[in-house]
This record gives structure tokens, C-alpha cells and sequence, in this order.
């Protein structure tokens, strides 16, 4: 094939697949089986790899994530991202026609449509071609996640259509989907990693990560509410949305004219049941005066248009009965009370228990047996108790009070604040098992493959009964277990082993001292430098430590005068766990004599910050991109091959992570 040959296939390829890919994932009608679409994918892949004088950041093969970055870059918003004023009833929303209505002489329309509970991003095009995507940041300046938004399969990297200004602005929400939400969280469950609290947290999370290849594995989705630019082909929000489906971004069919307040509200009605069966999350409606000429001369406040209104749903509430209540025992011993409830159907999903919060509500709900409760989401996600209809009440029910001992261990439960406790730290099964969830998870051991079920399962069958104990478990005390095979033992085991050289602030934040956060171990950590200082340490000493008060100075203490934890920390020691602040940059020796780094990949013997720190111990330094000035490109498995590029063409020696061991032995 001739290099024109090439050029001409790639060109083809691209057009085809963006084609597909818009019909498959915009359209929802697809007319590419996905055996071809990979068989074009991988064709492309490999043409753009032996041709890279073509590379192009809007390719087809961008979707599935481009190279990690390390930062994002902070850019002002060319027009400031707003944000909506919200009213919470239908005066609120009369009042607000009124008062727009005084201040323009002409008469106007609306344009109504579902407000999407997700992320705001603004996607700058030109020339048709998708060159940067802004996140809200503080509406003046966003961070550049161009990278990410380019996995966005709903999100057009080329723009459709010939009346496309030369400029323009799209912006709109980015999304999980309800079922892609569900099916992310099925996954984290399965892999024993902690569930998503909502899917507007999930995006919003997920578009800050660092490496595009997962985000492209979420399946985010971009839906489109506005167009900005000087020459606008359209002078109307309605036709707007219109032209933004034409151009090929997602719009979902739910937007309508309203001619007046009356039509507003039908539109609310409507989707005020709906909305739950919509496969986005929406939490209101937002009305914005339909014409740009009347937007234009209302104008905006220093926060958000007076042309546009959000009108937020209230919370769904449901009388359910109570079938009793639960009190349940938490990892730091607190005992909270859950009502179990016939199932109910509750703002999206079937809810059978509620938190009743603690003893002072429970009395202020003065709960009696085979009361109905109102349930209702809090924050749309946690379901609680908000009152009880007394006039169904059975003569002679029973009240339900509060316990004083432990329901699983029958400790007597301690008062503090507005809590009880059962203070058997130690043996409490439910709270050991939490304990040991806790140490395992991500922000403090990060420990794969031990998800609550696994945990239940070593804990039943008598291998662990406290953390110090996972790191005397073999391959061989797991691979019979229940639904553990030879190869995920072998994997949990080594990622055991992995945990040992996590720095003390994560063992310190993974002991689950009460109060102790994440922020705290690492305040504790670096002033203390290490767990005998910390143990030694008087009240008045840690109290003394900037952002660390007495309730936590308490705890601590608290915590290593049980000699019962004393042991414990004493076994982790004897394991080989970090008790010691890493002095981080402390310099070993001068091996690597200055020498720069660029790192690509991953890697058998070390995390990437492992790998940093390793390469700076011995007196290197790393950087971020290849240029003349880097002296090796350090390639692990699946460099990427923009950086193996730039390194040949720059003559740069690429080392791979064996010869790297033997720099530094
Ligand atoms: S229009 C000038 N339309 O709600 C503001 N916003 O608090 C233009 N949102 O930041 C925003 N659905 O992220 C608009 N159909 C919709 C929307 C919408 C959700 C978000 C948006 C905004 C926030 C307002």
C-alpha cells in the first residue's frame, strides 16, 4: 500500500466507523454488526500505528482512551458557565413569569426539558472538530478534559451538517445511565471494591480520572442542552436542540414548547411520574424563555440567566408498613436502626429497609408495632423514615424502643453524643468485619479481591479473625473456598503482599481508629513520623497538632490503651508493614546521578508512584513527556505508542523494567 493508498484508507475507515458509531450509540439504530465494527477498528488501529504522520485526536480509535495524563490543565471558559436559579413550586415559578414579563415589551414562549442530574461540560468545536471540552470548575475557569470527553461515545468529535459556524459551544450533561450505573456497581461488588453512591457522583468522578482507558470503559454519555457562538444558525432554544440532534450530538426527544405557565405545568405533571422511568437520572425541569432575542435583552445575573428557570421535583414519599426494626452494628461499634418495611417502590427503586438515624429520632417518630411509615430518599439515594400516619395505627400496639446491648455480641451499649456503641471492638463479629472491609479498601490497603462476600467467607470458615491475620493467609487456605479459584487466591495472596508497602498514614488510616480520617493518618503520620511517638504521645500533644482536635486526640487514645489493639499492631509490625513515615524523597544513593525519566506502561515489580519514588530514591527525576531533553523512556507492558514514537524519532534509548532493576542493583 502507498503511503496515499494509506491515507485514502484511513479516511474512509474513520468516516465509516464514525458513522456507525453514531448510528449505533445517537440513533439507537444500528446498521454495523460489532464483528465488523472491530474488524474496521482494529484495521485502523494498525494503519494509524504504521502511519502516525496521520494521526488525528478526533480518530475513531480515540474512543477507547489515549495516554494518561497527569494533570489537567486549568482554561477560562471563553462564556462563563452559569448556573440555573431553582424554585420548588409552582408560585415561585408564576412569580418569576411575572417579573421577566415587566421587563420586556414583546411577548414570549418556552422551551421546556428535563434538567439532567449529571456534569456540566462545555465542548468548544471548530472548524466542526470537537478541540476542547471544559469542566464547570468555578464557571470562570474548568479543567481541560478533552481526553476523557473523546471516549464519550455520544459526544460527536466531528460535527455533522453545513450550517455549522466556523465557532461553537455545546454543552450539556455528561451521564451514566441508570442500567450502566447499575452494572458498574454489580462490578464493583463482584471485584470486592466499594459500590457508587449515586451515578452524578460516578461521572463526575469518573471524568476526572487520570487515565482515559477507564473512562472509556464507564460508558459516559454526553446529552446536549445548549449551543453558544457568535453566528448561530437558529434563534431559538427549541431549534437549537433541534439543530444540536442534525449535528449529531444526543438530545434526548423530551423537550416541548410551552406557550404559557399552563403548558409548563402540564409538562411538569407529566414528568414529575415519568422521570422514573427515563434511563437518566433528572431531578426537575428547566423552563427557559424560548427566544434568544427576549434571552438576549433579559440577560443574566452575576450567578445565572433570567431567562431560564429550574423547577426542582420534591422528593417522592411512600406509606409503607413497618414489618420491625433492625439494629445494626457498625465498624466503629455504633449501633444505628433500620426499619424493615414491605417492599415499596421508591423514586426508581424497590426499598425494603430505612434508616430510622438514631434513639432521639426514633422517639421523636414514636414508632409503635405495624405502624405505616413514610419513607423518602434522602439526597435521592439513602431511603429513611420521615413520619408515621397515626390514624393507622392498631389499638394497643406495642412501642419499639431503643436497645441497651449489643444485638449480636450483648455488650452493654455505651451513650456518646447522640449514639450508642458496643465498645467490643475486638470480637463483635459485625464490627470486625467491617474493620477488616475498611482495611482492605482502596484509600487505605488497597487489597484486591476481598469484597464483604470473601471477608464472610475467610471469617466463617475461622482463617481470619482480625486484619493481622490476612497477611498469614497461603494460596493454598483459599483456592478451595467457595467461588475462589486457584488463580483469584493467587491474585488476593499477592495483593496482600502488594499492601506491605503501603506508607503508614494508609496503615494508620486502615486500623479504623474512630474519627481517624484519611486526612487525619496523614496529618498524624508526618508530624509523628512513627506509631511509637504516635503511642507515646500525650492528649495534649496530638491536641496540639494543627487540624487535629480533642475528640480525635481521644479516640487515639482510646485506641492504644486496649491492649488488646497493642497486640494487634504489634503482629502487623512482625508482618512487615510501613509503621514509619517513608521519608518520600529521601535519596538512597546517586545510581540514576540526575538522570530523566519518562515512564510508559505498566509494570511487573512496582505501582507507577512506586516506580517514581524508586527512580527518585536513587537520584533520578521523572518527567512527564519524552522530549530531547529526557535521557531514558522506561517502557513496561503497553507503552504508549505516541511516546515509543516520539522516543525513536528522538533517538532516546527505551529501557525496559529488567534493565531499569539492574541500574539500581
Ligand atoms: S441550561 C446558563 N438546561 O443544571 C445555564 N442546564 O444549576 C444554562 N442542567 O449547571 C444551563 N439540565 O449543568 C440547562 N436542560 C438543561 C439542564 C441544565 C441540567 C444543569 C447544568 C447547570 C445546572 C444548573
Amino acid at each position: 500500500m502507498t503511503k496515499e493508498e494509506a491515507k485514502k484508507k484511513i479516511e474512509t475507515l474513520r468516516k465509516e466507523l464514525r458513522e456507525a458509531n453514531y448510528k449505533y450509540y445517537v440513533l439507537a439504530q444500528p446498521d454495523m454488526s460489532d464483528y465488523e465494527f472491530d474488524k474496521k477498528l482494529e484495521e485502523l488501529q494498525k494503519l494509524e500505528q504504521t502511519y502516525p504522520e496521520f494521526y488525528d485526536p478526533n480518530s475513531p480509535t480515540q474512543r477507547v482512551g489515549g495516554e494518561p495524563t497527569t494533570e489537567f490543565k486549568t482554561v477560562r471558559h471563553k462564556y462563563p458557565m452559569l448556573s440555573l436559579e431553582k424554585s420548588y413550586n409552582i408560585q415561585d415559578l408564576k412569580d418569576w413569569i411575572k417579573r421577566i414579563s415587566k421587563m420586556v415589551a414583546e411577548n414570549f414562549s418556552f422551551c421546556v426539558e428535563l434538567k439532567y442530574d449529571g456534569v456540566s461540560l462545555s465542548n468548544q468545536y471548530l472548524d466542526k472538530k470537537l478541540v476542547q471540552s471544559l469542566t464547570r470548575g468555578d464557571g470562570i475557569y474548568g479543567d481541560d478534559v478533552t481526553t476523557n470527553a473523546r471516549t464519550i461515545r455520544t459526544l460527536p468529535m466531528i460535527l455533522r451538517g453545513n450550517d455549522v459556524p466556523r465557532e461553537v459551544f455545546a454543552r450539556g450533561e455528561v451521564m451514566i445511565s441508570k442500567k450502566n450505573f447499575e452494572r458498574i456497581n454489580i462490578e464493583q461488588r463482584k471485584t470486592g471494591l466499594p459500590t457508587y453512591m449515586n451515578a452524578r457522583n460516578l461521572a463526575s468522578g469518573t471524568l476526572k480520572l487520570l487515565d482515559p482507558k477507564i473512562v472509556a470503559k464507564r460508558n459516559l454519555d454526553f446529552i446536549a442542552y445548549f449551543m453558544l457562538g457568535e453566528e448561530l444558525p437558529v434563534d431559538n432554544q427549541y431549534d437549537a436542540l433541534k439543530k444540536l440532534e442534525e449535528w449529531g450530538f444526543f438530545v434526548p426527544h423530551d423537550y416541548k414548547k410551552a406557550k404559557n405557565l399552563d403548558e409548563v405545568m402540564d409538562f411538569i405533571l407529566d414528568w414529575g411520574v415519568k422521570r422514573f422511568d427515563f434511563p437518566y437520572d433528572t431531578d426537575g425541569i428547566v423552563v427557559k424563555v424560548n427566544e434568544f432575542e427576549v434571552q438576549k435583552k433579559l440577560g443574566y445575573t452575576a450567578k445565572s440567566p433570567r431567562w431560564a428557570m429550574a423547577y426542582k421535583f420534591p422528593a417522592e414519599q411512600k406509606l409503607t408498613k413497618l414489618l420491625g426494626v433492625d439494629f445494626q452494628v457498625g465498624r466503629t461499634g455504633k449501633v444505628t436502626p433500620v426499619a424493615n418495611l414491605a417492599p415499596v417502590k421508591l423514586a426508581g427503586t424497590i426499598v425494603k429497609r430505612a434508616t430510622l438515624h438514631n434513639e432521639d429520632n426514633m422517639k421523636k417518630l414514636d414508632l409503635h408495632e405495624g405502624d405505616y411509615v413514610y419513607v423518602e430518599k434522602a439526597g435521592e439515594v439513602i431511603p429513611q423514615v420521615v413520619g408515621v400516619e397515626k390514624s393507622k395505627r392498631q389499638p394497643g400496639a406495642k412501642p419499639i424502643n431503643f436497645i441497651d446491648h449489643c444485638p449480636v455480641c450483648n455488650t452493654p451499649l455505651v451513650k456518646q453524643g447522640a449514639d450508642y456503641f458496643c465498645v467490643n471492638t475486638t470480637t463483635c463479629e459485625p464490627q470486625i468485619k467491617a474493620q477488616i472491609e475498611h482495611f482492605v479498601s482502596r484509600k487505605a490497603m488497597d487489597i484486591d479481591g476481598l469484597g464483604p462476600e470473601t471477608i464472610e467467607l475467610l471469617f466463617k470458615e475461622g482463617l481470619i479473625h482480625n486484619v493481622a491475620d490476612l497477611y498469614q493467609l497461603k494460596t493454598d487456605d483459599l483456592k478451595d473456598l467457595e467461588r475462589l479459584g486457584q488463580k483469584s487466591a493467587k491474585n488476593i495472596i499477592s495483593s496482600i503482599e502488594k499492601s506491605k508497602n503501603q506508607p503508614f498514614d494508609r496503615v494508620l488510616f486502615g486500623l479504623g481508629i474512630r474519627h481517624v480520617g484519611a486526612t487525619a493518618a496523614k496529618i498524624l503520620a508526618h508530624h509523628f513520623k512513627n506509631i511509637d511517638n504516635l503511642m507515646q504521645a500525650s492528649k495534649e500533644d496530638i491536641m496540639a497538632i494543627n487540624g487535629i482536635g480533642p475528640k480525635i486526640a481521644e479516640s487515639i487514645q482510646n485506641y492504644f490503651s486496649n491492649p488488646q489493639n497493642q497486640k494487634l499492631i504489634q503482629k502487623l509490625r512482625q508482618a512487615g508493614l510501613n509503621f514509619e513515615e517513608n521519608q518520600e524523597h529521601k535519596v538512597i544513593d546517586q545510581k540514576l546521578d540526575g538522570k530523566r525519566f519518562v515512564i510508559s506502561g505498566s509494570f511487573a515489580h512496582f505501582s507507577r508512584d512506586g516506580l517514581k519514588e524508586s527512580i527518585e530514591k536513587h537520584g533520578g527525576k521523572v518527567m512527564s513527556s519524552v522530549s530531547k531533553n529526557t535521557d531514558y523512556l522506561l517502557a513496561g507492558e503497553k507503552p504508549g505508542p505516541s511516546k515509543v514514537n516520539k522516543a525513536q524519532s528522538l533517538e532516546i534509548p527505551i529501557i525496559s523494567e529488567d534493565d531499569y532493576l539492574k541500574m539500581i542493583s
